[in-house]
């Protein structure tokens, strides 16, 4: 015990449970709910699609959410760490600790597309304020934004601006750099995105948009869809890849794990489902196509931004935000492997940042080519940036997440457990229990299965 008050006192602890809310959210709620969430479901036919997303996010996110809060601040160290400490307690094999290694890695490869992406977002704040969207048509918004693709130099000084951001806040250390940025954030964020609802459904198709939406068509769902909405429930509640462990980390002992992991899932649903509200009244009032893949924010909002009264202030505004949204994420990718490498090897936080700072920016280039240079470069039928997207969201998460369950359900003791999740009702905790030892793991491997035919 007193080396783990010693680990608590030297590591840093959120300041409140307030703030530890703040940083899942901020951590949960970014591009994968603004970006991501409208484009896939255009991808993926709708009603259906956003029906198992949903169903996955109850079933397999909100659990295993819990749980790797509670392996983090039960373990409190890098998610290698916490997996390690806690198989050791348990007197089971350390090499459990891949689990949480293997999380870092992922959420690492993530990140380095996730800069380019957000990047998008940063090149989008100045044209915005200065008018470039004014009275901008569909087709026209659809060319500003392959000029922005087609323009590597203009990418990666976008890129490389967040990732310098990103950099500072983490090299600050959990208290000086997250918390300042969280409190603004969520809030400003939610009420444009309300704006922008308001508008769509003024301006646009908001009746057709609600039935896409909602109107589930199962005939289009088909088991690469399952996957992928499995994936984005991962990828949307930064799940599998360690970053939720290490906020864990930092929680102070005796606030509810469960209660704040439904909230954050609850206001991460929130914002994606917003955006979906917002997004296609415009595909559908523009004639735009809800398939357009990863530039569909970044055509369609324009168009509104273009048309609404002080649209300049507004669409600027949000973009500002979209970028803070992104930043909090991103310190989430990036501080597993940034605690891992302090940790383990014992390095400063400085050159820790500075080195995987570098290896980023030099994976980053691989998806900043993939949209002008190496766009024909697709050895898999797939550029760099969408093979790294598919492979870490689609696969790696959901067996990181995998990898988690298995270990908390079946090799720690249940008393352990039980302790350490602090859910009171006994019947409330054997359904987490249950769903964590039996539910979640079979829905993860009968979607692999699915996938590959085998059912
Ligand atoms: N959840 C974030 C989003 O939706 C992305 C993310 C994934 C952040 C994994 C951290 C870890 O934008
Ligand atoms: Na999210």
């Amino acid at each position: 015990a007193r080396a783990r008050i010693q680990d608590n006192a030297s590591r840093g602890l959120w300041s409140s449970r307030w703030v530890f809310f703040l940083a899942a959210t901020g951590s949960a709620v970014g591009l994968g709910n603004i970006w991501k969430f409208p484009y896939v479901t255009g991808q993926n036919g709708g009603g259906a699609f956003v029906l198992v997303y949903l169903a996955c996010i109850l079933l397999i996110g909100i659990p295993l959410l819990m749980t790797e809060v509670m392996i983090g601040r039960r373990g409190r160290a890098n998610p290698d760490g916490a997996v390690a400490r806690l198989a050791r307690e348990a007197g089971a094999s350390s090499r459990w600790r891949l689990v949480g290694w293997f999380g870092g890695l992922t959420g690492f490869l993530i990140l380095s597309f996730y800069l380019v992406v957000a990047g998008w977002a940063l090149a989008y704040v100045p044209a915005t304020f200065s008018g470039a969207f004014t009275g901008v048509s569909g087709e026209a918004s659809g060319e500003l934004f392959g000029a922005l693709l087609a323009d590597p130099l203009r990418l990666v000084v976008c890129a490389t601006l967040v990732l310098a951001a990103t950099m500072l806040i983490v090299g600050f250390g959990v208290r000086g750099g997250l918390e300042r940025s969280l409190r603004f954030l969520m809030p400003g964020l939610f009420v444009l995105m309300l704006v922008l609802v308001v508008y769509a459904a003024i301006e646009g198709e908001f009746a057709q948009a609600l039935q896409f939406l909602f109107v589930p068509d199962f005939s289009a769902l088909t088991a690469q869809s399952v996957l992928v909405a499995l994936g984005h429930a991962f990828f949307t509640l930064s799940l599998g890849c360690g970053a939720m462990m290490v906020y864990g980390s930092y929680l102070p002992e005796g606030t509810s794990i469960a209660k704040t992991s439904i909230l954050v899932a609850l206001a991460d649903t929130a914002v994606a489902l917003l955006a979906g509200l917002a997004i296609f009244p415009l595909v559908f009032g523009n004639s735009l196509e809800p398939g357009a893949g990863p530039g569909l924010i970044f055509v369609t909002l324009p168009i509104a931004f273009g048309q609404m009264p002080l649209g300049q202030v507004v669409g600027g505004l949000f973009f500002v935000m979209l970028v803070i949204a992104a930043l909090t994420s991103a310190i989430s990718l990036s501080e597993p492997s940034i605690a891992w490498l302090t940790e383990r090897f014992r390095i400063s936080r400085t050159k820790a940042v500075l080195g995987s700072g570098l290896v980023l920016w030099l994976l980053s280039l691989g998806s900043v080519f993939s949209f002008n240079h190496w766009a024909d470069y697709q050895p898999f039928g797939k550029t760099f940036f969408d093979t790294l997207d598919y492979l870490t969201t689609n696969w790696l998460m959901p067996l990181g997440g995998l990898g988690t369950v298995l270990f908390t359900g079946w090799v720690l003791q249940k008393q352990v457990v039980s302790e350490a999740i602090g859910i009171r009702s006994n019947c409330l905790f054997l359904a987490w229990w249950n769903l964590l030892r039996y539910g979640t793991p079979v829905a993860i491997v009968l979607v692999f299965l699915n996938l590959m035919g085998l059912i």
